[in-house]
This record gives structure tokens, sequence and C-alpha cells, in this order.
């Protein structure tokens, strides 16, 4: 078998952790559906060139993002308030344009963050490839076209309404496999002085807090600021900030521009450090994180096993696509979490990818509370803890599998 190839530099990776045959992360279905679950072998690579911790294999776009992709921005109070402030930071940047300015996001979806630019009556375009999400944006007063991002997307863009100050993206960025034809589409787009601000889960965090779950298919890649620089040095561009967020577990939202426009923050300079420190840049770092994920697995199975053999009920909370790899990674099914506890409507009545434990609305959760409660949306861990005081005063008890697993409380 050929060795698989960096999508970036080019060059053979590295195989890095083997997480088995998995599902898709976002694969709610119901039961019709069963036998014609789509699974595919899921393994992490790591590029030494480009320095690249990426996913080998990934499913066909069209098994990911469809009409019936159940994925909508605004569901948690939390990410209106985060993407509120991401577009105040732009807007007092100093980086746009102080007449016209004209603001581009990739992947808005229903444009929970170019709303905030669109009441002000700034000029802002979003792009977004799922239909059904482009209609709910264009719906809220958000002008964006249905469309996969490219270089040829950027000239058209570009020809009709000229070149953009800044240039958005969140969440988005890791999920696209062709990035360098992104990067080429960016540096096509931008003005002279304009800026790329993008945020996404970030491999410090990950490596740090053995936060495995989130690998799934539509990350393709965790992105470092070693790896972004390289990415983006390809096409003459380079990191001038970097700016550390609480989302997704720990996330990084990254600002390059066009080499030698800006200087470069201290921050910047001290993230490379840290890295270093970290070992980021190097296949070693990746097998120890392999052993950290394994033990997280004895531990979390071995924790479900002996509190359901002293008859104890488990539920999950949270129906998060990082929750299918935990999932089918250590093997937990029915037999261990008796259901999932979701708010959002299109997930309920459904079934895990996989391993098939139902997700029930959260009023099932409230009427029939568990003994135990695994945190599957520890990314929300503040709003929920502070929500659900009454579940942990009658009794109830959270397991948490990030950083280690644990009983809280
Ligand atoms: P999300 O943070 O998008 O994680 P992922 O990217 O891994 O899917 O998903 C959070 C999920 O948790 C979402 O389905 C909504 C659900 N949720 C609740 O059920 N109750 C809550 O209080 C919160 C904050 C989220």
């Amino acid at each position: 078998m050929n060795a698989p190839l960096c999508r970036i530099s080019g060059q053979a990776i590295n195989r890095a952790i083997d997480f088995g045959i998995q599902p898709l992360g976002n694969g709610f279905l119901l039961p019709e559906f069963f036998s014609s679950e789509y699974f595919y072998p899921m393994e992490m690579g790591f590029c030494e060139t480009s320095m690249m911790f990426q996913l080998i294999e990934q499913p066909a776009p069209e098994q990911m993002f469809h009409e019936h992709y159940a994925f909508y921005s605004s569901t948690s109070r939390y990410m209106e308030w985060h993407f509120a402030e991401f577009a105040n930071q732009v807007k007092q940047s100093g980086y746009l344009a102080k007449v016209d300015p004209f603001v581009v996001e990739l992947g808005c979806n229903d444009g929970i963050m170019l709303k905030n630019f669109a009441s002000a009556g700034m000029r802002h375009l979003g792009i977004e490839p799922s239909r059904n999400v482009a209609a709910v944006a264009n719906g809220n007063g958000v002008r964006t076209l249905s469309e996969f991002f490219s270089e040829a997307v950027a000239e058209k863009i570009v020809r009709e309404e000229g070149q953009a100050d800044a240039f958005l993206a969140a969440n988005v960025m890791c999920h696209i496999p062709d990035m360098l034809g992104v990067v080429k589409g960016i540096r096509a787009l931008l003005k002279p002085t304009g800026v790329v601000m993008f945020e996404d889960p970030y491999l410090g965090d990950v490596i740090e807090k053995t936060s495995y779950d989130q690998i799934y298919d539509e990350h393709v890649f965790l992105f470092s600021a070693h790896s972004v620089q390289y990415m983006f040095q390809l096409h003459g561009m380079e990191l001038i900030d970097v700016l550390p967020q609480k989302t997704h577990g720990g996330s990084m939202r990254y600002v390059l521009a066009h080499a030698g426009a800006y200087p470069v923050s201290q921050a910047v300079t001290q993230l490379f450090v840290k890295e270093q420190e970290l070992g980021l840049h190097k296949q070693s770092t990746f097998e120890t994180f392999r052993r950290s994920i394994e033990q997280s697995r004895v531990d979390l199975v071995n924790l479900l096993r002996e509190l359901k053999s002293q008859g104890k009920r488990i539920a999950g909370y949270g129906a998060t696509s990082k929750s299918t790899t935990v999932l089918n990674y250590c093997g937990i099914g029915p037999d261990l979490i008796e259901f999932i506890s979701d708010t959002t409507p299109i997930k309920q009545g459904k079934f895990t990818p996989g391993m098939h434990i139902p997700v029930k609305p959260y009023e099932v959760f409230q009427a029939s509370p568990p003994d135990y409660a695994v945190l599957f949306a520890w990314n929300h861990a503040e709003e929920i803890m502070a929500k659900e005081k009454a579940f942990v005063e009658a009794g109830g008890r959270w397991i948490v599998h990030i950083p280690k697993v644990q009983v809280l409380g």
C-alpha cells in the first residue's frame, strides 16, 4: 500500500492514531437506516514537513454535508455572544477600511456572526455550501452565496464586488480538505491591507486535555500555529496575531495578512515557543497522545461498567459529534448509557451513529434524571453546570472524560 500523502506539503504522512471503523460524527439516524449506515476507517496521521495533524482518509463530502445536514450554529446562547464578540473585534481591529469596508465569511452557517455586520449596514457576503443552511442565513438578512469557496469563486467576487478587507471563518477551515485551494482564493480575494481571521479547535488544547473527541470525519485537520504558518507562507501570507478562545473546548483565532503588511505580534512569537515545548512540531508527541487516549478509554469503560454493576442508571448529556468518536472508539452502547439528552429537535427520536443509543428530548432527562450523566457537551460545561444545579442537588453526579475520566462532586 502506498504511503498516504499530506494534503498541504504533498510529502508522505506518518500514521499516528488508528480509531478503527467509525460512522459519521453527526450522522444521527432512525432505525430504518441502521442496515445501510455508512462507516469508514478513521486514522490520523502527522506530516513532519507541514507539521499538519490530519485525517488520512475522509468520507466523500456528499456523505457529510447534504440537505439533511443537522448542524445549525445558533443553538447556544454562549455561541451567540461569542460571535457578536468576534464581529466586534473585527470592527474595532483597525484592519478595515474607514470607508465602505467589505467583509466576507466562509461557512457563515445560519448567519450567526455576519448578522452583526448586516445589522450595522456594512457590506458583507456569506459563502455557505449547504443550500438549506444558506437559505436560513438569507432569511436572517445575511447576503449569502451557496457555493464551495475556491480561487475561481474568489475571482468572481472580486470582479463583481471588489476585494475584501476581512475574510472570516469559524469552525470551517478545519473541515476543508482542499485547504490550499482556499488559501489561494483568500490571497486573490484580500486587499493588500486585508486580513484573514479564522478560528478552529486548537491542537495544543487537544493534546493538553486528551480531547481526542475533536477527531471525527468533519475535522480533517487539527491546526497549530506551526501548521497554519506553513500553509499560508506557501502563498505569501503570514501569521500576525493569535488569540486563544474558550469555544469548542479550546480554540485558536488566527490573524493572517499578506507578508510584510503588518508587524507580527508578540503573542505569535510566544505561541511558537509554547508549541515547541508541547512538541506540536514532532511525531513523538502523537505517540504519547495515542497512549493517553488508550488510557482514557480503559478508564471510562471501567467506570461505566462498575457503576452499572452497582445498578446505577447512566445517561449522556448532549448528543455531540464528539460523542460519536468516544462511544464508537470505547464500544459504549445502550447497555451502558440508557439515552442521551439533547435540546436539538432534529436529533431527538433518532439514535447515535454506530452505537445506536436513543437521543431523547431534555424533558425526559428532567422527568427521569439518571444517577450519573456523562457530559458529552463538555465544551458547554459552564452553561450546563449553571443550568443543572437541581440535578446535582437531587443527588445526580456528572461524569467527565476531559481532561481525565472522573466523577465530579
Ligand atoms: P456542539 O457544541 O456543536 O458539539 P459538536 O460540534 O461536537 O457536535 O454540540 C452541543 C450539543 O449539545 C448540541 O446538540 C446541543 C446540545 N446541548 C444540550 O442538549 N443542552 C445544552 O444545554 C447545551 C448547551 C447543548
